[in-house]
């Protein structure tokens, strides 16, 4: 990993576990296993025989719907995201994805299942206009019913959004309403190509209160440009002083596809960016601080007010504990009984296909039972801790002896502890869990290009 004009592109520590000081070009943060890089078209028919048969006995089903669009790219952003489009084609998009959850419902992996939990990402779902989302919410229900839903996520940008919007973010049935607040200084904010300004956090509020969602999370993140110690503890206090049920904090990475990914290969970002080890002790402190105040730790990212009335992550949970999920949006990514799966990348592309009624489906990959202990156990792992019964119950295998020569390094560099039964991060290992995952991965999936 590296900067510069002369950097290569080169495999991303998301797949090398190296450890991490410099901030350079690449993936850091795994989200999935294996690495995005190996799924390719060529698996599909895996794919389309899984949505042609039965689902998996008990295996929960979800919905994540992509919603690409915002005001602003952010320069450290690498999703799927357009800021270009007008109303027509939002609502050309809209359609789309109605089109794409009627062609799923007939399938026999999916008729007759109710949905778990729905997940509205971005992109800014919050950008589209309410009755917009009124008549999405409406159709994509018709189709399959979400009533009986633990959880419906919904990603918020502050800027976007009004007091009669969240009243419509509410009424469709939204209970995990998830803010991007991301830093509370302006300058910050600007410098790192966000739309919103602090002001716009702080109008929210009493709005979000007073309409009442069962949960509220706040993203900061660690690390942006411009970041120092004394405004970093503003942020902090302030992330407290909101009084969100959950905060999330990110350490902002540089993947290939950002803004500043470009300038720092181009050699033309002129403001340093933080170092991990930075990174790692302003995560660090900001855990201590909102400890102090009260919250635990639900992951490493996340920290969840204690008396809280649902602490629940119903959507990081079921993923990391192998459910099924239908994607449905631009480029967006789903599983279906053990086969990974991603809708095609491109707008014309995802809306041509759709329009001509089938699944814009790109790329898959049907995992083996090895690959799914390996995935669930990695990123179980980013909560923390891990019950090995869990795995000998559902893979029949004991993971410590399975991965015993990864657990000793890690043991013995303080990394996690192995005491009754249960392997538990250090906090040393939770600020750096990315860079330990790898040391898990078969040796074809390490040192490779993550996505
Ligand atoms: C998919 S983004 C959607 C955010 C939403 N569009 C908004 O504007 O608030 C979800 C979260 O990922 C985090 N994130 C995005 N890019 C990141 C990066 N390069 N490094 C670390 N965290 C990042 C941010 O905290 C963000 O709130």
């Amino acid at each position: 990993m590296s900067g510069g004009p002369n950097a290569k592109v080169g495999p991303d520590p998301a797949t090398t576990g190296t450890e991490l000081h410099e901030t350079g070009v690449g993936s850091v943060f795994v989200s999935n296993y294996p690495p995005y890089s190996f799924w390719s078209p060529e698996h599909l028919g895996a794919l389309e025989e899984a949505f042609n048969s039965e689902p998996r006995d008990g295996a929960p089903l979800g919905l994540y719907v992509h919603i690409p669009f915002c005001r602003k790219r952010c320069k450290f952003c690498y999703f799927k995201v357009y800021t270009d489009k007008n109303a027509a084609q939002v609502e050309r998009y809209i359609e789309a994805l109605d089109a794409e959850l009627r062609a799923y419902r007939n399938l026999p992996a999916v008729q007759g299942r109710s949905l778990q939990f729905v997940y509205f990402g971005g992109g800014t779902p919050s950008f589209i206009s309410a009755k917009h989302l009124s008549s999405l919410a409406a159709r994509l229900k018709e189709s399959i019913p979400w009533q009986g839903a633990k959880e419906v996520a919904f990603e918020c940008e502050p800027g976007t959004l009004s007091r009669s919007k969240l009243e419509t973010i509410h009424e469709i049935g939204v209970t995990r309403l998830s803010l991007g607040v991301e830093n509370f200084d302006d300058a910050i904010l600007e410098a790192n190509g966000r739309a919103h300004v602090s002001k716009e956090i702080d109008r929210v509020r009493p709005w979000i209160q007073e309409v009442g969602f069962d949960q509220v999370n706040i993203d900061i993140i660690a690390g942006m440009i411009g970041e120092t110690w004394d405004k970093w503890r503003v942020t902090v206090q302030k992330a407290i002083d909101y009084g969100a049920d959950s905060v999330t904090v990110y350490q902002m990475e540089v993947p290939y596809n950002s803004a500043f990914s470009k300038q720092l290969r181009d050699g033309s970002l002129d403001i340093p960016l933080a170092d991990w080890d930075t990174k790692r002790t302003w995560n660090d402190y900001a855990l201590e601080q909102l400890e102090a105040a009260g919250y635990a730790l639900s992951s490493a990212y996340t920290m969840t007010r204690q008396g809280a009335p649902d602490q629940s992550f119903v959507y990081r949970d079921a993923l990391w504990h192998g459910s099924d999920m239908l994607a449905t949006g631009v480029a967006s990514f789903g599983h279906m009984s053990g086969v990974h799966y991603q809708n095609a990348g491109g707008w014309n592309d995802y809306l041509e296909t759709v329009e001509a009624g089938n699944l814009p489906l790109q790329r898959a990959f049907p995992t083996s039972p090895d690959e799914r202990l390996t995935r669930e156990m990695i990123l179980q792992l980013k909560v923390g801790s891990l019950r090995p019964e869990y795995f000998e119950s559902k893979f029949g295998v004991d993971i410590l002896e399975r991965f015993g020569t990864a657990f000793d390094e890690l043991r013995q560099e303080d990394l996690l502890r192995i005491d009754n039964g249960t392997i538990t991060l250090t906090r040393d290992g939770l600020l750096r869990v990315e860079s330990l995952l790898p040391s898990f991965y078969a040796p074809e999936y390490r040192r490779s290009r993550y996505s």
